[in-house]
């Protein structure tokens, strides 16, 4: 997401902070700022846009102490003012942080009665005013103080122009590395960012605070130095070969994301800040239509069983493209529902602005900040999944079914679900990250059964219920990058047709969790194997039976129901990546395709 990149020595800090954010552009970032120091004129630059934009005009600072940083915007809007580096009231605080501050609106609220004045709508500001409230003489000292206030996540690079000699660099579950070099030390959430200048680094932990200085650092305990071994090109995609790997492999991560600071277990609900403005009209609803593209228009069917079963509220699903020209029987008392990563698909956009001209409340459920479809609906909920490179979707879907199974209990709490069944599900969300943790540790299984299928030219995905969505998000992500023939199809509709296809060259996905529809997938399984066709089996862990009855399983942690589809898709999406890098296939930009359809 954000990048960090910090530099103190004997050398001009800019280019070298330059070079760094330059090798994390593959992030994805809307803003970018730099702040060095010179001890005649400290200079701060921000800007919103791409660097190259800026570069011919780059001014060229002098001073051998600087952080810069590229913003994801996620808590307010794009903007200079949003932009890192911030700093507190005196301008004595220089501050860039990645990771997102739970409780930053109580310490604003605290801190603006002590006489703060804020200039921007971030978290991070909050941070700055914090260390200059606790700041005496001692920058290490003020920041150690400030981060006891604060929930959340951090990785943050600080430099205070009082003490001047020194960048400080504290991190919570937010990466940070320090590059360590005879005279220069560096700082950054990255090793893509320092890797041409050392290879030396040590990462700093959980809690730990670093003091980088001219002749040498110091951190809480000692730590050995590591070597990165990684080439460039990898390391640009965080080591991985592919933006689609990393992506898959973040899914646990963008679950994390997506609820953090959202659940209120002790009242079994969720608190979404964007639907604040329209929390009472949104309690008069009595039907939704959710609306959207390929696979965020999966996650949206998997949103409809999940309102229509614990909010009570009847559903429909549209495919944007359908939906725009459908005369679709819509009123008052109808909320539409937009799901899109980009939030720039010119389908999605159109059956918005169709449903705006109707009078209909509008609701965004979207990835990037900022984006057409976030500023024009009434009110929404950002999924805060990142920026998503590869053009095939994996972890974007992951953050719309976390966000999806959010606004369920949020409407359902608000009618007629009870405290129980919302602490229930909101306990069993908590746990998911660590479930689909558990489910990446498959990847070298999931790799192995790629290499036994590659030669297959043609797949069934079926499922039942929560997982006849994810049967179509498995075919799609598998035809998309490996160019195979794929289907999803709900396991009851076999034997309305497609049955005729199987044989023992049509080998089938099953996805059948131990859950209320298990029976019917196995009579489904077995009208297959009766056929000779091949099945490979998502199944629930411990359930050895399935074993003797089909050809290959991938077992899942069990979890609740209308939460298999965040772990089920895992190996569906892992499958998916691995054919395709076993056919020789571009998987990130794969061919006739583009990340972003902003045309019909
Ligand atoms: O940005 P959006 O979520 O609105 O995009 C919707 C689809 O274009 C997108 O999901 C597409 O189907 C992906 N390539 C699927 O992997």
């Amino acid at each position: 997401m954000c990048g960090i990149v910090g530099y103190i020595g004997k050398k001009p800090a800019f280019p070298i902070l330059l070079s760094g954010l330059k090798r994390l552009e593959y992030r994805g970032y809307d803003s970018f700022g730099f702040f060095v120091l010179n001890k005649n004129k400290p200079f701060l630059f921000k800007k919103v846009g791409k660097i190259s934009e800026f570069e011919q005009n780059f001014p060229n600072p002098d001073g051998e102490i600087g952080i810069a940083h590229t913003r994801w915007g996620t808590t307010g809007k794009i903007s200079e003012a949003n932009a890192h580096p911030h700093y507190d009231c005196q301008q004595n605080i220089f501050l860039v942080h990645n990771g997102i501050i739970e409780n930053y609106q109580e310490i604003k609220e605290r801190l603006i009665k002590e006489g703060h004045k804020f200039l921007s709508e971030t978290d991070t500001e909050v941070i700055c005013h914090l260390i200059e409230k606790y700041f005496e003489r001692n920058l290490e000292e003020a920041v150690r103080k400030a981060l006891r206030e604060v929930r959340g996540t951090y990785g943050i690079a600080v430099i205070s122009k009082k003490d001047p000699q020194k960048i400080v660099v504290a991190r919570l579950s937010s990466p940070i590395i320090l590059g360590i070099n005879k005279d220069e030390f560096l700082v950054a959430s990255d090793p893509a960012a320092i890797i041409t200048h050392t290879r030396q680094v040590i990462n700093l932990d959980d809690n730990e605070i670093a003091v980088l200085k001219p002749d040498g650092f110091f951190i809480l305990k000692e730590k050995p130095l590591e070597t990165i071994e990684w080439k460039i090109e990898e390391a640009e995609k965080g080591g991985y070969p592919h933006f689609m790997l990393k992506e898959i492999i973040e899914e646990p991560e963008v679950i994390e994301n997506a609820i953090r600071g959202r659940l209120i277990i002790e009242e079994g609900s969720v608190k979404l800040g964007g639907l604040d403005s329209v929390s009472a009209q949104l309690r008069e609803m009595d039907k939704l239509v959710l609306v959207a593209c390929g696979t965020a228009h999966y996650a949206a069917m998997v949103g409809e069983y999940m309102l229509e079963e614990y909010a009570g509220l009847p559903c429909e699903v549209d495919i944007a493209s359908e939906f725009r020209y459908r005369k679709p029987v819509v009123d008052e008392k109808t909320a539409a529902i937009f799901v899109s990563q980009s939030g720039e698909t010119a389908d999605t956009l159109a059956a918005l602005r169709e449903m705006k001209k109707k009078g209909i409340l509008t609701i965004g459920i979207t990835n990037v900040v900022g984006s057409t479809q976030s500023r024009e609906t009434d009110a929404g909920v950002y999924t805060r999944s990142g920026p998503e490179i590869a053009v095939a979707s994996t972890k974007a879907f992951l953050g719309q079914l976390a966000t999806l199974a959010m606004l369920t209990i949020y409407l359902g709490r608000q009618s007629e679900m009870s405290l129980v069944t919302g602490k229930r599900i909101i306990e069993e969300l908590a746990k998911l990250q660590e479930l689909a943790r558990e489910v990446l540790k498959k990847a070298p299984e999931i790799e192995k059964l790629a290499k036994k299928y590659r030669n297959f030219k043609n797949f069934w995905f079926i499922g039942r219920k929560y997982n006849f969505p994810i049967a179509l998000e498995g075919a799609l992500k598998l035809k998309e990058i490996s160019y195979l023939h794929a289907e999803g199809i709900a396991g009851g509709e076999l034997k309305h047709g497609p049955l005729a296809l199987i044989d023992e060259n049509f080998p089938t996905i099953a996805i059948c969790p131990s859950d209320s529809v298990y029976e019917k997938m196995i009579s489904n399984i077995q009208e297959i194997k009766a056929r000779e066709g091949p099945v490979i089996a998502i199944a629930t862990q411990g359930n050895e039976e399935i074993k003797k009855i089909v050809d290959d399983v991938i077992y899942i942690p069990k979890t609740l129901e209308m939460l298999t589809p965040l772990l089920s898709i895992i190996p569906l999406h892992l499958f998916a990546y691995y054919m395709a890098v076993l056919l020789g296939n571009d998987v990130d930009k794969p061919r006739n395709l583009a990340k972003v359809i902003t045309v019909e």
